[in-house]
């Protein structure tokens, strides 16, 4: 089915806003989507007819407000396939449930132990588990990468042994675009007794996903990406192994009952979920989901690719540019540099210009180091996206080429 852009854009008020008196083009995607007007409209009315704190008032309130929370939790697991909401855990986002993961999982591994990540990885899946390497001396193994940007499978099997514990990798690259073939690499990890995990935050807003499929143990990724509200994400784990780790954090809602000395915890998910959630951002992903599933992931996901495709070959005419990130499977993110103009530089003047993309390190400085660069400009599409905003991206970068220091 071919998507209506247009009618998808006049869901989304911000995109008709003017940026230094220019048409604003929202190419940042991959840091954070735009929400359409249902997920404002149901920020809006949870705070104005049911803000009450969820799982502990016998007031209608407060039974409006935790069932409109559970309802994100089912759309939640609907998203990713997961076979039931009590593997649903609500974090901060995609980092705090990879820190959730390395914090809990990583109780029960001892000096020596391995964790396999890989040479891609974005900095929420490499300092949980560098402070877990300085707690208590587990060993961190890296993946490299081949010249193309995909991971080199053959030296990830040479990582696997007896002493893998977990292998935790990023499902699509938020540099380079790759997808990385998770379905095979959790195969892998579980034939050497490792869990596997997946960081999902770049994935889950172009793909199918299917934790089940994958067979992954643990899935995370953020509302705020998936044209949901911010301050809420998900953490997928397969029950057995979350019925098994300890809490994350302590507090109200995630015991059983609390005496001097004697403490138990509550069942899953409410274990991981210690505090007051983000119950209306939890509510307000429900809508987002609802808008994912009006258009259909696939559909999303095939005007995106044509929209990534189209991009780069319209860049790629531009004298200089240089592509980081070639692998033959790649999501809508396109990492680049105009010669050796700074990435910075280059940002600042398409901002100028109305159109916001990201420069930086992206928070991956060690795919920088392998790279040798400091950093790129990254544009990176979703689905109210066009081709005339390409084309204004590229007349953009034509445009201010000359006046970089290349
Ligand atoms: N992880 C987000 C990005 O890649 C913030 O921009």
């Amino acid at each position: 089915m071919s998507l209506d852009i247009a009618a998808i854009r006049s869901q989304f008020p911000i995109l008709s806003r003017e940026v230094y008196g220019r048409p604003l083009v929202y190419l940042d995607n991959a840091a954070s989507s735009q929400a359409p007007q249902r997920v404002v409209d149901a920020i809006a009315k949870a705070y104005t007819t049911a803000k009450a704190n969820v799982h502990r008032g016998n007031h209608l309130l407060s039974h409006q407000a935790t069932d409109a929370m559970e309802a994100g939790r089912v759309a939640a697991a609907r998203l990713i396939n997961a076979p039931s909401r009590d593997e649903i855990i609500f974090t901060r986002g995609t980092t705090e449930a990879l820190n959730l993961v390395a914090a809990t999982m990583g109780q029960g591994l001892k000096a020596g132990d391995e964790v396999v990540v890989s040479a891609m990885e974005h900095h929420s899946n490499i300092v949980p588990w560098h402070l877990l390497s300085q707690r208590n001396g587990i060993v961190i193994k890296v993946i490299p990468m081949l010249p193309d940007g995909s991971l080199d499978l053959d030296a990830y099997a040479r990582l696997l042994s007896d002493r893998t514990r977990m292998v935790s990798v990023c499902h699509a690259s938020n540099v380079l675009g790759t997808i990385n073939p998770v379905k095979q690499m959790a195969a892998m990890a579980h034939k050497v007794g490792a869990l596997f995990c997946v960081d999902g935050a770049q994935s889950t807003p172009h793909a199918c996903i299917d934790v089940q499929d994958i067979d992954c143990d643990f899935f995370a990724f953020s509302s705020h990406k998936v044209y949901g509200p911010t301050g809420i994400g998900v953490l997928y784990g397969r029950r057995a192994i979350l019925e098994q780790l300890p809490p994350y954090q302590g507090g109200g809602e995630m015991i059983g009952h609390v005496h001097w000395g004697d403490i138990t915890w509550a069942d899953i998910p409410y274990k991981f979920e210690a505090g007051t959630p983000d119950y209306i951002g939890a509510a307000a992903f429900a809508a987002a989901v609802d808008f994912v599933e009006e258009l259909g992931m696939a559909n999303i996901a095939a005007h995106e690719q044509q929209l990534a495709e189209y991009a780069r070959g319209q860049m790629a005419a531009i004298p200089g540019m240089r592509f980081f990130g070639n692998a033959p499977e790649r999501c809508g993110v396109i990492s680049f540099l105009i010669g050796n103009a700074h990435h910075y530089d280059t940002g600042l003047l398409l901002d100028k210009m109305g159109i916001a993309v990201r420069t930086g390190h992206h928070c991956a400085q060690p795919l920088m180091d392998a790279l040798a660069i400091e950093g790129t400009v990254r544009a990176s599409f979703a689905v109210y996206n066009t081709e005339a905003e390409v084309d204004a991206l590229v007349a953009a970068i034509r445009r201010i080429a000359p006046l970089l220091d290349r």
